[in-house]
């Protein structure tokens, strides 16, 4: 983790204490009491190597400490140290001047980013939510730091779905011959699938006949895969603008059905590589390791912890049966190995699908196709309702995913009306509903990402639309506010670069920089944006009290004034590059 101010210390301190760098470094922390200090170094552990107390060891630093970017003092076993302004000048001005906001970039791998996961033919809902929210906002993280990420939507096409739409199509168009495409609309699926797939549940000659047809359009016999390809496009064209609407996109979009052309040649690499087993006329693959006990997945998030063991086998093959989602993954790795050479595959999946991925891990390292600590599943938590059960209609339906989004329109746009922004935008109602639409978008990814993925988290739009408080709306206003602040300042630009104005309110908003820098490290090492999202709003809390305490634009010391405007033009870099890792939009004005 490269923060400026550490590495400065570390090299001044390292010329006191006898230890390198690098340790003094992981010494270092932000004091409990932010005004007392912007960094501290515990001495207690070195005071107790020493025999000497924490205090004398403090002491003892401090009298020999010498810096022209820091000033030291003890204080109860640490010694503590302030930023001087004008390291913190320089520190905030290279923030300002560079892209990457001093970020640093890592050794560049090729990363394939496995999200969206929708499912064609069936619609969209809330349980698709999550995936592609998170997945966006971890490829452009992973491209801060210089990585070539690759995100592909892998859509669920080529399971029994297919045939028992199909199936119910043949039913109520009497033949597939009289299928016509543009009779294939969304509407028209959405009805279909559901009618079958409880069909299905309760005639069993249906359930086998759809089956049948999933073998069918698998072998590409006519004219079911003719109809599979029309459902297909439908679907597609859906799925498109759902995730076009949350602001999401994806360099490919394969699926399951791509993975198809491979999935003989994977089985049969299995079998070479020896690591299959046939039972009872089914093809396995054992992963289980000695003596392990694995979490059971949950089928409610309040259910106990449950283990299985040992791990179960992967299924590759059943008898005369279609293929299995875990050979069409295992299908989809060489398919990528082959076609990307990826470093590393990220899969942003469900949590409730851990144990599917940890044997598909564990199958193609075992095979030598790819290895194990080089594939991750970021398994993601339950979106729940306010009343804490997972997000339901009344009826105890899932929500339509789409409809999820309008209503956060809506709400946002009766917000929007409660202020000048909405009023002055009543006559202009397409006006009115992009800017709604992003701070909806806003609302519902910064509630999502705020939150560590692996957590389950409340949907509640009330909260979530607030401009107030740590929401996504509240940081597109602060970004709004500072445009306000710059376009009344314009004409009076300054010379040359200003120095920032580093005092009681300008300092905090100083800190916050420093800390989102650092957020940036720690939610790559963790794959969770829930960092970056605590510290944007830290900074954005922070400038609002600078603005509040400070008349920026009325300041009489023309000095002073350069500097505060120079600090709205860094929180404004700082949020906006935030905004736009999250993949969350901004707004000129709400
Ligand atoms: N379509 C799947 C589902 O709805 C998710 C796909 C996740 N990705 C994968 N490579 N298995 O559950």
């Amino acid at each position: 983790m490269k923060n400026y101010f550490k590495q400065l210390l570390a090299k001044d301190l390292e010329k006191i204490l006898s230890i390198k760098q690098a340790e003094i470094y992981k010494f270092l922390e932000y004091p409990k009491d932010e005004t007392m200090a912007d960094l501290a170094l515990p001495c207690f552990a070195s005071a107790k190597a020493n025999g000497v107390k924490p205090q004398d060891c403090a002491n003892a630093v401090v009298e020999v400490f010498k810096s022209k970017n820091f000033t030291a003092s003890a204080v109860g076993g640490f010694v503590n140290f302030k930023i001087n302004p004008a390291a913190f000048d320089t520190f905030l001005q290279s923030v300002l001047d560079d892209k990457n906001l001093t970020i640093q970039k890592e050794k560049k791998k090729t990363i394939i980013m496995d999200a969206g996961g929708a499912n064609v033919a069936k619609e969209l809902h809330m349980g698709h939510l999550r995936s592609p929210i998170i997945g966006e906002a971890l490829k452009r993280l992973y491209r801060v730091f210089g990585h070539k990420v690759i995100s592909d939507v892998h859509l669920g096409d080529w399971g029994l779905q297919m045939g028992l739409t199909i199936l119910q199509i043949e039913i109520e168009k009497k033949s597939l011959k009289n299928i016509k495409e543009e009779e294939i609309t969304l509407d028209f699926l959405n009805e279909v699938y559901p009618k079958a797939s409880a069909k299905a549940k309760v005639d069993e000659a249906f359930r086998k006949k759809a089956e049948d047809y999933t073998v069918r359009i698998q072998k590409k016999q006519e004219p079911y895969y003719e109809a599979y390809r029309i459902i297909h496009r439908a679907s597609l064209k859906d799925i498109r603008k759902n995730y076009d609407n949350l602001f999401v996109e994806f360099e490919l979009w394969l699926g399951e059905s791509d993975a198809e052309a491979y999935t003989d040649y994977i089985i049969d690499y299995l079998i070479k590589k020896g690591v299959t087993k046939e039972e009872n006329g089914t093809l396995i693959v054992e992963v289980k390791k000695e003596g392990e006990h694995i979490l059971k997945p949950k089928t409610n998030p309040t259910d106990k912890d449950e283990y299985l063991n040992p791990m179960p086998p992967l299924i590759l093959k059943k008898a005369n049966e279609g293929v299995l989602y875990a050979t069409t993954d295992l299908a989809t790795i060489y398919q990528r190995i082959k076609d990307y050479k990826p470093d590393e595959m990220i899969y942003v999946v469900d949590e409730r699908q851990r144990m599917h991925f940890e044997q598909v891990f564990r199958t193609a390292d075992k095979a030598g196709l790819f290895p194990r600590d080089k594939m991750l599943h970021v398994g993601f938590g339950t979106i729940n309702g306010t009343d804490g059960k997972p997000f339901k209609t009344r009826g105890g339906n899932t929500v339509k995913l789409n409809l999820v989004v309008e209503e956060a329109i809506e709400k946002a746009e009766a917000r929007l009306k409660e202020n000048d922004v909405g009023v002055a935008l009543e006559r202009d109602p397409q006006a009115m509903r992009e800017l709604a639409h992003k701070i909806a978008i806003s609302a519902i990814k910064f509630g999502d990402l705020s939150n560590t993925v692996k957590k389950d988290y409340v949907l509640d739009f009330d909260k979530f639309l607030s401009f107030e408080g740590k929401t996504g709306p509240y940081l597109l206003y602060t970004v709004a506010r500072i445009n306000s602040i710059l376009e009344k300042a314009v004409g009076v630009a300054p010379k040359s670069d200003p120095k920032f104005q580093i005092e009681i309110a300008t300092h905090e908003v100083a800190m916050q920089v420093v800390k989102l820098i650092d957020s940036f490290y720690l939610s790559l090492k963790e794959n969770t944006l829930s960092h970056i999202c605590q510290q944007a709003f830290n900074l954005a809390k922070a400038f609002s009290g600078f603005y509040a305490a400070t008349n920026i634009l009325k300041e009489k010391d023309e000095k002073k004034k350069q500097g505060y405007i120079q600090l709205c033009r860094l929180t404004k870099k700082c949020l906006e590059f935030t905004l736009d890792t999250l993949a969350m939009p901004t707004v000129q004005k709400m």
